[in-house]
């Protein structure tokens, strides 16, 4: 308990107020916080002890069942937890103090107390409200440094079981839009997209994008498309290793999607994917096939604006290629009055430059052929 004489809510509350009333006064802001408030390192404790508490009772079940310590665990838990997040946050008007969010981050990821395990685990059992608080802590805590280094790569990079657990919860209502959120937030680390992409779970996002319910889908199409662009290298990576499996998928489940919102999504993820220039041998191999094409083109046709253009700026990949495979030249010319016809009415509804540039240039390769 030593070495705690600057917590958070009391540090920031007593320089506000002796700076609105002149010094002197500044010491009326303790007594209302000194008994209460405790230092970022013992917070981070009595929550990790709350956490193991609340798991204990859940694994005990009915033996030893108390509701009444239950409920002040949960309530002790509550507030422990928005003091975490006043702590790395700020206060209102009070801003965060770096050495507070330094102390608490490091007592965090300590190695072997598996605060933020325990924090995952146990993130069903909260309230919503406390579910909030808890995906907002840890999303700081990704960004904080100790000593220059944000340690909670190394954290994860040791624990990547957590990022299963993570995406187990795609597969459970009430939690999977919370550690969809968490799980976004992780992989703003190299090493725990890099996790993701090499494992299965890559295979699920497909089934996970057509849930019912419209919420966690997105949620899942956020995530995914994080996955795919956020480190271009583990991204072209993952492409070149997995093109056949994948693209399939993503050609028959979500580019044909019945779906409108899916469709439009993924039609913009193509084209983010495949314009990218750390992709340039993932978007060869693709603009080279006729079944791909034969999707574009459908897409093309699409009542929405929307996906019109976004197909628009895949099309293009396969008209502009100066090596184009026999079979692609077949479709191109056999629909090459059409398409031109098609082309010269699509217009956008604000004037963009670059679109009539890149339209001119694929009427002028599609009537050559
Ligand atoms: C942070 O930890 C150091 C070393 O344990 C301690 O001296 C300091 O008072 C702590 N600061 C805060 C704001 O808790
Ligand atoms: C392209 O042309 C072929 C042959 O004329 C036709 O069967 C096909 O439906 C056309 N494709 C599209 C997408 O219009």
């Amino acid at each position: 308990m030593t070495g705690c004489l600057w917590p958070c809510a009391a540090a920031t509350i007593a320089t506000t107020t002796a700076a609105a009333m002149g010094s002197g006064t500044g010491r009326r802001g303790w007594w209302l916080f000194q008994s209460k408030v405790r230092c970022p390192v013992d917070v981070v404790r009595h929550s990790r002890d709350l956490l193991s508490n609340v798991l204990e009772d859940r694994e005990a079940c009915s033996n030893n069942h108390d509701p009444k310590r239950e409920q002040k665990v949960m309530a002790d838990l509550r507030k422990s937890i928005r003091e975490m997040k006043c702590i790395l946050y700020g206060n209102g008007d009070a801003e965060p103090v770096t050495e507070a969010c330094t102390n608490l981050t490091k007592e965090f990821f300590k190695e072997n107390m598996n605060t933020l395990r325990l924090l995952i685990v146990c993130l069903p059992y909260l309230d919503l409200e406390t579910q909030k608080d808890v995906t907002q802590i840890i999303a700081n805590l990704q960004r904080q440094k100790v000593d220059s280094r944000i340690i909670a790569s190394n954290y994860l990079e040791a624990n990547k079981d957590l990022l299963d657990i993570l995406m187990s919860g795609y597969d459970n209502v009430e939690i999977a839009i919370h550690y969809s959120t968490i799980l976004r937030d992780c992989i703003r680390h190299q090493v725990a997209a890099r996790y993701i992409l090499d494992s299965q779970h890559m295979k699920k996002f497909f089934d996970y994008i057509q849930l019912p319910d419209f919420n966690i889908a997105s949620d899942a199409f956020r995530t995914f498309k994080e996955l795919l662009t956020r480190h271009k290298s583990s991204a072209a990576e993952f492409f070149s290793r997995n093109y056949d499996w994948f693209f399939s998928e993503f050609n028959f489940k979500l580019l044909s999607s019945p779906n409108y919102i899916i469709r439009r999504q993924a039609t913009q993820l193509l084209g983010d994917i495949l314009l990218d220039r750390s992709n340039i041998p993932v978007m060869i191999c693709y603009v080279s096939s006729k079944e791909n094409l034969i999707i574009l083109m459908n897409l093309l046709r699409e009542q929405s604006k929307a996906i019109q253009l976004e197909a628009f700026h895949v099309f293009k990949l396969f008209a502009a290629n100066q090596d184009k495979p026999p079979e692609i030249v077949g479709i191109l010319s056999a629909n090459k009055t059409k398409l031109i016809r098609f082309l010269a009415d699509f217009s956008l509804d604000k004037e963009d430059q670059q679109f009539e540039i890149d339209k001119a240039k694929v009427i002028a390769e599609i009537s050559m052929l």
